[in-house]
């Protein structure tokens, strides 16, 4: 099956969407997700969008926050670009129809939403529906999407390698470019071909590398490692945000406690009651991330306790359960009544600060390859993530890729006729047992070796195992029928070496990258970028 359009959009998260909302009045757009529309992890932010939105706040201050908690290794004018956006992206969202909560008061200039706080921001300037954010952004995003004509959306379409040059029938006719992807239709288990002026990579992060992650199953990279196989730079992939605070709980698939608790004054403690953050940062609780999952990873190892406690039983119990409804219910279906009882809670794999190489309007290297969201790299965020950061930046990228589509679309001709996805040389696999093994080992290593600690023994453990499970993987593709399950370990197995090689190479501690062997923190701050070359790449096409 051949599908041709202007362009291809892999990925319909709050990147995706937005970037497909803004290119739809002008042009044909296809919309790919490997589940359904609210697969990735859009759905499940919690916590909020982070903006300057209050007279008393300012761009430089959300500007000044943001870089330190970046460690040094922000960019700084791209950090400039998202934060002068924040407002314009947040109205839009309003006029969309997102229902943001409001305040009892009206603020200084007049806006009258609620505002919380989040770690490192030195304002409240967290705009938020209730503790479901990502739900309600999402659920008005798809509906947008469903009522343009021109945009085509396909759940259940998992793309598995970007259209370059060398898959095409008449290569010698073209610069080096993007064409589009070759996509997995799961419901009919064919390959089909989509033909695209330009492509827009916006699948989401790869914390499902690690055992332990607060993200959904659709996390696992793809795009990073699609874009990678294609010839494109990645960097600072060894900047791993694990959550400090997601429900510890047998009988709870990973699921997260906001950030935003914390900003209201939830503190968190020992099995003995006692407060130990205090003696971990004077921001305590409010501390970035990084500091605050690697005092939780401490007293849980000085302790030998399987978790520590996020407390808010001092508020009020009505505040409690009108701030935090959904986890108040869902607590309550385990047997934890927020109001009066402690939560458990661990640190867990949460957010990929690292990605795709690209520029203020979401080029890659490669040409007609857009990558927006979490799967890119723009220097936002450093070495650290800050809370609520993600999905602003989510909605500017996503306007950026499709204003720059828009200006450059009558200079791009095409779409270029690729050659078919050829299955004839492979058979089904019966041995599926190599791809679950392998899936849990990797994961099991990532979080044992390169988790929130780490040493060169450890990464050199982790990457002896990577360079075995990609040769077992490699030799897997080449010779079986294209999977779901198989497809995901192959992209998993390639960010896992990208994450481990890019931790070896920095030889210091510095934000979320933390190993015992090199504590300190170097002077000069330098991005780890890894430039594809000479690798085997395992073709399919006729
Ligand atoms: P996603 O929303 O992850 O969407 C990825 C899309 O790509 C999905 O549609 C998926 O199906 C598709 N996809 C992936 N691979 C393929 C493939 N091979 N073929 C086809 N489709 C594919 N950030 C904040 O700013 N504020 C918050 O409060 C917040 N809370 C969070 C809470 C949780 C529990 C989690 C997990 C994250 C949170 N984050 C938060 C981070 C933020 O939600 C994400 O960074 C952001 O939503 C990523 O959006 P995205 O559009 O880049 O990708
Ligand atoms: C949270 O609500 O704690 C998550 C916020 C984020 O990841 O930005």
């Amino acid at each position: 099956m051949r599908r041709t359009y202007d362009v291809v959009i892999v990925g319909s998260g709050a990147a995706g969407l937005t970037a497909a909302l803004k290119l739809a009045p002008h042009m044909r757009v296809a919309v790919l997700s490997k589940g359904e529309m609210a697969a990735g992890s859009t759905r499940w932010a919690q916590g909020g969008i982070a903006a300057v939105l209050e007279a008393t706040d300012s761009i430089q201050s959300h500007i000044d926050d943001t870089l330190i908690a970046g460690a040094g290794l922000c960019h700084e004018d791209a950090v400039r670009y998202v934060v002068e956006r924040g407002r314009e992206a947040i109205e839009k969202l309003i006029n969309l129809g997102v229902e943001f909560d409001k305040a009892d008061t009206r603020h200084e200039d007049g806006y009258d939403y609620h505002l919380t706080r989040e770690g490192g921001h030195s304002h409240r300037r967290i705009i938020h529906a209730a503790d479901a954010t990502g739900r309600a952004v999402q659920k008005t995003l798809n509906e947008q999407v469903m009522h343009e004509p021109n945009i085509d959306v396909y759940e259940n379409h998992m793309a598995i390698d970007i259209i370059t040059n060398r898959h095409l029938k008449n290569k010698a006719a073209y610069t080096d470019q993007a064409h589009g992807v070759y996509v997995l239709n799961l419901d009919k288990g064919q390959v089909e071909t989509f033909s695209a002026r330009a492509t827009i990579l916006a699948t989401g992060g790869a914390s499902r590398v690690y055992l332990y992650s607060s993200n959904p199953d659709a996390s696992t990279g793809d795009g990073i490692a699609m874009a990678w196989r294609a010839g494109c730079r990645v960097t600072n992939m060894e900047f791993n945000q694990f959550h400090p605070t997601c429900l510890y709980h047998p009988d709870a698939k990973t699921f997260l406690i906001t950030e935003a608790m914390r900003g209201e004054g939830a503190v968190l403690r020992g099995k003995d009651g006692k407060r130990f953050m205090p003696g971990y940062d004077k921001r305590e609780e409010l501390a970035p991330r990084d500091i605050v999952a690697r005092a939780i990873d401490s007293e849980m190892k000085r302790t030998g306790q399987d978790c520590v406690y996020l407390d808010i039983t001092h508020k009020d119990a009505d505040f409690v359960i009108s701030h935090f409804p959904t986890i108040y219910r869902h607590c309550l279906t385990l047997g934890i009544d927020i109001t009066k009882d402690m939560i458990p809670v661990v640190p867990a794999a949460h957010y990929t600060c690292g990605g795709v190489d690209v520029d203020f309007s979401a080029r890659t290297g490669l040409d007609r390859l857009y990558a927006v969201g979490e799967c890119a790299h723009t220097g936002l965020h450093g070495a650290n993530r800050m809370a609520s950061n993600s999905l602003l930046e989510c909605l500017v990228t996503g306007n950026a890729a499709a204003d720059d589509i828009l200006a450059r679309l009558d200079d791009m001709i095409g779409p270029a006729t690729a050659r078919d996805w050829d299955e004839s040389q492979v058979t089904d696999s019966d041995e599926e047992v190599v791809v679950t093994h392998n899936w849990k080992e990797l994961r099991r290593f990532m979080w044992d070796y390169v988790g929130i600690v780490r040493t060169d023994k450890r990464l050199a453990r982790a990457k002896h195992r990577i360079d075995l499970l990609q040769s077992e993987i490699l030799e897997y593709y080449g010779n079986f029928r294209v999977t779901a399950d198989l497809l995901e370990l192959r992209n998993l197995v390639t960010v896992a070496d990208l994450i481990v090689r890019s931790a070896q190479m920095r030889k210091e501690s510095r934000g979320l990258h933390y190993t015992a062997d090199y504590p300190e923190t170097a002077e000069v701050a330098r991005d780890t970028t890894l430039i594809p070359f000479g690798r085997a790449v395992s073709d399919r096409v006729a």
